[in-house]
């Protein structure tokens, strides 16, 4: 299963086969956003799990019912992608909302956003107190709680609201539900990488490309680019090496989720710009990138396609995909419903190109 064997050690015309990848941590959103860019994913993945935080969020598993149908219609022309629904969780899920979605045998997992910390987070989790029958019956079924994990309090530094988050919610989570699966999503931090690594086994993370291949001196220096927003907030350089060495080092808690959160061109480039990066059109080639440039692609293929398998307790994907070691670039936009959107190195040249 090691790439080593199928990386043709040709310089600048190498070649990589991995098995197909699974996007652990995805937003897709709706209608005609919906149909212009879950084609993207579906081309490279074979699964993804989909964020419920749309407009009016996804709290039932009749909505995320719904949902799938509009997603596998909008991806028909790649039948072989599941995606993987999933509830927000909110002040209110009731416990036998968690018996419906097991019984569903199309929702994987629920989502925790606190309230106010992110795009459309506003019916998000005031109090977790709140959710503990809930958080018991997922527990108890082995549904994963997928979390946002950052604080929101309005005197809390942006740049600290993950590692503050850790020391005042997700250890006192992890004690008072030690079987719980958590993932711990797009995690940003030395901190987080510390607390997965030496957490339980219930508890795994998914990193971003983007935190992978840029710091937030990406966003701020030389003017601010809106393009490099989303939360959680690119951080330090020495953060992003922490997150280099958690997916390079074989550690199998830590698993491919792009967060690929698109907003139109108009709503990101605005006096108030809303958080996310577009990089689901180029999601892989991005990830093997970081890899490359630490010499570490032969772990690619276990970050990207099997850890995350393992974690949900699910088979991995029997397809391959190959991806050659060659730049092109990147559209300045993709269409976006009546808008357009700008996709991440708009413009710019991408290493590694996906031929299958
Ligand atoms: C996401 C979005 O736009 O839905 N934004 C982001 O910056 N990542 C929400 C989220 O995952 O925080
Ligand atoms: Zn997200």
């Amino acid at each position: 299963m090691s790439q080593t064997d199928h990386l043709s050690n040709n310089t600048a015309s190498s070649t990589l086969t991995i098995i197909q990848p699974d996007d652990w941590h995805l937003h897709l959103r709706d209608g005609d956003g919906l149909m212009a860019i879950a084609p993207f994913t579906a081309r490279q993945c074979g699964r993804a799990i989909i964020m419920p935080n749309l407009s009016p969020p996804i709290t039932t598993t009749l909505q995320a019912n719904d949902y799938q149908k509009r997603i596998l219609s909008a991806t028909q022309q790649y039948p072989k992608f599941k995606p993987l629904m999933t509830l927000y969780l909110t002040d209110n899920t009731p416990p036998d909302e968690i018996d419906q979605a097991i019984k569903s045998g199309l929702v994987f997992a629920v989502k925790l956003y606190p309230a106010g910390a992110t795009t459309n987070s506003e019916a998000g989790v005031t109090d977790l107190k709140k959710c503990y029958p809930t958080l018991e019956r997922m527990q108890k079924l082995g549904l994963p709680l997928l979390v946002h994990g950052e604080v929101t309090h309005a005197n809390t530094d942006i740049f600290d609201r993950e590692k503050i988050f850790i020391e005042q919610r997700l250890i006192k989570l992890t004690q008072d539900f030690p079987e719980l699966k958590i993932v711990f999503e797009h995690i940003t931090t030395a901190d987080a990488v510390d607390f997965v690594t030496e957490s339980s086994s219930f508890i795994a993370a998914t990193i971003t490309a983007h935190h992978l291949l840029m710091n937030r001196n990406d966003m701020l220096v030389g003017g601010i680019k809106p393009h490099h927003y989303c939360l959680p907030v690119l951080k330090r350089e020495t953060h992003r090496e922490a997150l280099i060495t958690a997916v390079t080092s074989g550690n199998k808690k830590f698993f491919m989720g792009t967060d690929s959160a698109p907003h139109s061109q108009k709503n990101k480039e605005n006096s108030c710009g809303c958080a996310g990066m577009f990089t689901a059109f180029a999601a892989i080639e991005l990830y093997a990138e970081a890899f490359d440039q630490v010499d570490s692609l032969e772990s690619l293929e276990q970050f990207s396609s099997l850890n995350g398998a393992l974690f949900y307790g699910l088979k991995v994907n029997s397809d391959k995909i190959t991806l050659q070691r060659k730049k092109w670039t990147v559209p300045t936009s993709y269409p976006f419903g009546d808008d357009n959107i700008i996709p991440l190195r708009s413009g710019q040249t991408i290493n590694w190109t996906l031929l299958s």
